[in-house]
């Protein structure tokens, strides 16, 4: 029996999945990653710390199970996306990488989306998320950097690198960078060309089910693996778990209420809708595509109303849940700033409506209605591209409180999936992704849609009152924004 495992390298952490052929989990490992905030807005890790962190968790694994690692047929990586990894000759990290979720290139996007076609050929907004215009910001605040730019990596890459020696790349991920021609699955010479950069700083690219490498035989020695596997070309996080759900199919798709909120939906054509700051990018998969909404934060937004009352976030969920209905209160959830649809980086977090009996319990509903309202926009904005979203499949820690999905699925008007097995995770979507890279099956037999325990349909009752606060929701952003600007 051949074995797989899936590394899916987060922001707070890398998760190393160990399977069998027939897919049934076998071993699990996590290492801590912390995030460095130089600067306010910031958001850096060292590509070390990754390194050490992927070892560590490989080293568990395989120190645990050696008849499974001798028999290691495949290993497949995801991880976040956008971060910029940026090397110079010897492939040396210049500096620590620029993640996803740092804020200071808000300047560069207006540049950068005036001086190429990054929404026609990129098929996105130039957001300061994306990769792009970090490096823009690079070359006019860290010039000496930016010359001595050999190659610039994803994160999943720049472990790709260490695991194998390629500089390799697969199309999800490399989306996400905004200098490939999302449409035709290759570099965008203009893009790069914007940017100042040339193909030869980027990585080759493969599909995600394709092989991107060999794991180097001094590793496969260390971790007692007999043949040295195939290291699929794998994906970003988000169409890594939706690989692993199995959304695939063109209108299947996930709903993850994690620290970030996505919605994602899987399309047989690439459908950028960069108006209200949908992200259209590649699948993980040979020709599909997918859009996704992203909300800055979902449980992180609750999770600071759980800090600042020195409340746990379960307890919070539960006050909420008692709280009345008819609160009158409308939150904002815009504390990092909001991807989908307004595309800013500026905090915008709010209450308005507070009476004399507005307590714990009613800011914590009205928060847990705010990110429904939020997944609202992301329905609309999806929905607009003629993407007619099914079920979706629930996902992520926020995902624990029924009631919090129960709203979520009244606000939006989508169906819920609960998955049978708990969450399926990214690093299971890559496991998947490295039994088809290593030739032992096809996507079709591989990435099956994952069994469903139950489903939260709408609920009527509910759906007229908080319809009306959804109108007052997204009266409330303009609103505030021009008082406060
Ligand atoms: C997607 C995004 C996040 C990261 C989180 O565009 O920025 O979901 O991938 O890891």
């Amino acid at each position: 029996m051949g074995y797989y495992i899936g590394i899916d390298l987060g922001t707070s952490g890398v998760k190393a999945l160990l399977m069998d052929a027939a897919q049934n989990p076998i071993a699990e490992a996590t290492a801590p990653l912390t995030v460095q905030r130089p600067k306010p807005g910031w958001s850096e890790q060292g590509p070390g710390d990754w390194i050490a962190a992927a070892v560590a968790v490989m080293d568990d694994i395989a120190a645990r199970h050696p008849d499974c690692l001798a028999a290691l047929r495949g290993i497949g990586l995801s991880g976040q996306m956008h971060g910029a990894t940026i090397l110079g000759r010897d492939d040396i990290p210049l500096r620590p990488a620029i993640l996803w979720n740092d804020g200071r290139s808000v300047d560069a996007c207006r540049v950068l989306d005036d001086r190429a076609d990054f929404r026609g050929i990129g098929g996105n907004l130039v957001m300061p998320g994306f990769t792009a215009p970090k490096i823009e910001w690079l070359r006019g605040h860290e010039p000496d950097v930016f010359d001595r730019i050999s190659k610039i990596l994803l994160p999943k890459d720049y472990l790709r690198l260490t695991l194998t020696g390629d500089h390799i790349s697969d199309m999800s991920d490399s989306a996400g960078t905004l200098w490939l021609d999302v449409g035709g699955r290759d570099w965008s010479p203009d893009l790069l060309a914007a940017t100042g950069l040339t193909r030869a700083q980027m990585p080759d690219l493969v599909e995600g089910t394709a092989p991107g490498g060999v794991l180097r035989s001094d590793l496969a020695a260390r971790w007692g693996i007999k043949r040295a596997p195939v290291v699929a070309g794998g994906g970003g996080d988000n169409a890594a778990s939706a690989v692993a759900v199995g959304a695939v199919e063109p209108g299947t798709g996930f709903l993850s209420l994690g620290t970030s909120g996505v919605l994602f939906a899987s399309g047989a054509a690439f459908a950028p809708n960069t108006d209200h700051a949908a992200h259209a990018f590649c699948h993980a998969v040979p020709d599909t595509w997918h859009q996704m909404g992203v909300i800055l934060a979902a449980t992180d937004a609750l999770n600071w109303l759980s800090a600042i009352s020195r409340t746990g976030p379960a307890e919070l969920a539960g006050l909420a849940a008692n709280a009345p209905a008819d609160h009158g209160v409308i939150a904002l959830p815009y504390l990092s700033g909001e991807r989908t649809p307004h595309n800013t980086a500026a905090p915008q977090g709010a209450f308005a409506g507070l009476g004399q009996s507005t307590d714990l319990g009613v800011l914590a509903r009205a928060m847990m209605e705010a990110v429904g309202f939020a997944f609202a926009d992301c329905t609309r904005v999806l929905q607009a591209t003629g993407n007619s979203l099914g079920p979706v499949v629930a996902l992520g820690g926020g995902a624990q409180s029924h009631f919090w999905l129960q709203t979520i699925a009244s606000i939006t008007g989508l169906t819920l999936q609960i998955p049978d097995k708990g969450a399926f995770g990214a690093a299971f979507g890559a496991a998947r992704l490295a039994i088809v890279a290593a030739g032992d099956s096809s996507v079709t037999e591989t990435i099956t849609p994952i069994p469903i325990a139950r489903e939260i349909a709408p609920q009527s009752a509910e759906q007229e009152r908080l319809g009306a606060a959804y109108a007052r929701f997204q009266a409330t952003y303009p609103a505030l924004t021009a008082a406060l600007t």
